[in-house]
């Protein structure tokens, strides 16, 4: 029997998961298409999943803690970044798990010797990153323009700061986790500030995908090794593949079609 699967969120039509993933699965010959269901209110998830009879589904923007909460369980990590982006039904009930961070973590691999990161930003996509890199045992610190958002990081033991009480100093690894630059040429961070601490850091990356953001040009101009968030995009989403299929397909394979897939773009 065809499986259907989908992305959830708001926006969504935007998403490239469709692309990825339906290319992915014809190339492999598996019996499914994906497709994508904006919503405006995250607690539809679950009745979408048994109404629409969907197999797997990947959750994004604004609906992953919403995720979690209507979960039967939850798997992995997710459990301690309390968010959910890829969900499988099984024997009736919703299975949720969170690729992101992993898919991140896979991302970096190639840079060596990384001990200390500084997260820049306080949302979904950092809280994600922080934990998953605190638990391999990297010291990781979080600055964010605002306070309100630094409880989170504080509780779970994270040195965090606003703006208004850091003091610069060096990391192995800087991450972009702002939005800024994604629609706009705004640097994450006042440009004095930002060069203090990247002149004596080794690699700096920007989850934003696709793009050479003000934050990139910055950490170019200063000689660091950089990378967009498009090896996180894709190790997220052949993460999120190989649960959709139980693993019945290579990690290997998956990845060069999804290769192949954003070539296409
Ligand atoms: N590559 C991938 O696979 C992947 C996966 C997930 C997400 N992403 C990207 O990650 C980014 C963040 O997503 P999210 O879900 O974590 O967002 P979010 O939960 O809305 O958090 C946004 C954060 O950015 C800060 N911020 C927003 N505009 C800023 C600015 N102009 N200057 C400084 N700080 C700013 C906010 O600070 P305040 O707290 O002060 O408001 C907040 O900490 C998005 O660009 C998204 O596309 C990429």
């Amino acid at each position: 029997m065809s499986k259907l699967f989908t992305i959830f969120g708001n926006p969504v039509s935007h998403s490239i998961s469709p692309l990825i993933h339906n290319y992915t699965i014809k190339s492999l010959g598996a019996k499914a298409c994906y497709t994508r269901t904006r919503l405006d209110d995250g607690a539809k998830i679950r009745d979408r999943f048994f109404s629409l009879d969907i197999s797997g589904a990947n959750v994004t923007v604004p609906f992953k803690e919403d995720a979690f909460l209507l979960c039967d369980k939850i798997e992995g990590i997710a459990k301690e970044i309390k968010a959910v982006n890829t969900i499988v039904k099984k024997d009736n009930k919703l299975i949720g798990y969170n690729t992101d961070a992993p898919g991140f973590y896979e991302s970096i691999k190639e840079f060596d010797g990384i001990k200390s990161v500084l997260i820049l930003g306080a949302g979904g996509t950092a809280k994600a990153i922080s934990i998953f890199l605190k638990e391999k045992g990297l010291n990781v610190t979080i600055l964010n323009r605002s306070e309100k958002r630094l409880g989170f990081f504080k509780d779970m033991g994270f040195e965090a700061y606003s703006w208004s009480d850091y003091e610069p100093t060096s990391y192995d690894l800087v991450v972009n986790t702002t939005s800024a630059g994604l629609k706009d040429e705004n640097l994450p961070l006042e440009e004095n500030i930002l060069s203090n601490i990247l002149k004596d850091t080794k690699y700096a990356v920007d989850v934003i995908y696709n793009k050479q953001t003000p934050f990139l040009k910055l950490a170019r101009k200063l000689n660091l090794h950089t990378k967009d968030g498009t090896d996180m995009l894709i190790y997220q989403a052949v993460l999120a593949f190989e649960i959709f299929f139980d693993r019945k397909y290579k990690r290997e394979d998956i990845k060069r079609y999804i290769f192949e897939a954003l070539a296409l773009l």
